[in-house]
């Protein structure tokens, strides 16, 4: 059993937990994920290592509340368990001093983006940041982001913070603005990370994304979380969760996830009921 410590709601679905799990919090990189149940019965799925503590053994869970599981997950409290939780898993990212990195997040992608901001800045890279959302509320951790980021650029669909639009006009601003970006990260919904990456192929620039397929065992054995990248299969559990934008089938990829879009409707409103 795994102790929540701490609870805390950073939008109206999305809520932040630190979580107690030592031998996680040890050995954990950016870019890695842990795949948990939150009770006996209960369904397997990844979710990113927002954050850890390695000293005190804690992990960091930021998740958004999109069917049962999430939904049974949101409402454990401080002192609750969750059932079990297997990690890190997956490749971390690649960091390195690559000299000016563009970092552009989304939704709860911003949680996947947060460490490796902080692993890149510590290697010593500029770091300009883009985040963005429908509305003001709904773009988390922008205080935390800001301070391992030489520049945090914010966009809004509704104008209520920053620039009104979304990442990709920013990300096409910066670039024209004059910086040299040497590398880029994407991490958000699958239709931003898409187009994060249709933007970036325009502006000439590398960049990598991170999948969020359906995952089961998370460990390279049962196919689930299968993608095409560069006309090749892989694992996104243990060749990913990142990969070179650019070379994502995205339409097969968005089509994927949306294999079970019945089932998971059933799913919630027997929850709900
Ligand atoms: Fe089973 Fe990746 S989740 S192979």
């Amino acid at each position: 059993m795994f102790k929540i410590v701490s609870k805390q709601k950073l939008a109206p679905k999305e809520f932040d937990f630190w979580v107690e799990a030592p031998r996680i919090a040890a050995h954990a990189k950016a870019g890695q994920f842990v795949v948990l149940r939150v009770d006996d019965n209960g369904e397997r799925i990844p979710l990113t290592i927002a954050d850890y503590d390695k000293d005190k053994g804690l992990i960091r869970l930021i998740f958004q509340v999109v069917g049962k599981t999430t939904a049974a997950m949101s409402t454990l409290s401080a002192g609750d368990c969750l059932r079990d939780i297997s990690g890190p898993l997956g490749t971390p990212s690649e960091i390195e001093n690559y000299g000016t990195v563009m970092m552009v997040g989304g939704g709860v992608g911003i949680a996947a983006l947060y460490p490796i901001i902080k692993a890149l800045k510590g290697a010593g890279n500029k770091v300009v940041t883009i985040l963005g959302g429908r509305t003001s509320s709904l773009v988390i951790m922008k205080d935390e982001c800001r301070k391992y980021s030489d520049e945090l650029i914010v966009t809004t669909d509704d104008g209520s913070e920053g620039m009104r639009g979304v990442v990709t006009e920013a990300m096409k601003m910066v670039v024209e603005r004059g910086d040299k970006v040497d590398r880029c990260w994407c991490i958000g919904p699958s239709i931003m990370m898409k187009f994060g990456t249709k933007a970036a192929k325009e502006l000439g620039l590398p960049i990598w994304v991170s999948l969020n397929p359906l995952m089961v065992d998370g460990t390279g054995m049962c196919g689930c979380c299968r993608v095409t990248v560069d006309g090749k299969i892989f694992f996104a559990c243990v060749d990913g969760p990142e990969f070179d934008g650019h070379k994502v089938n995205w339409d097969e990829f968005m089509s994927r996830l949306r294999q079970y879009k019945d089932e998971e409707k059933i799913s919630m409103e027997k929850f709900e009921a």
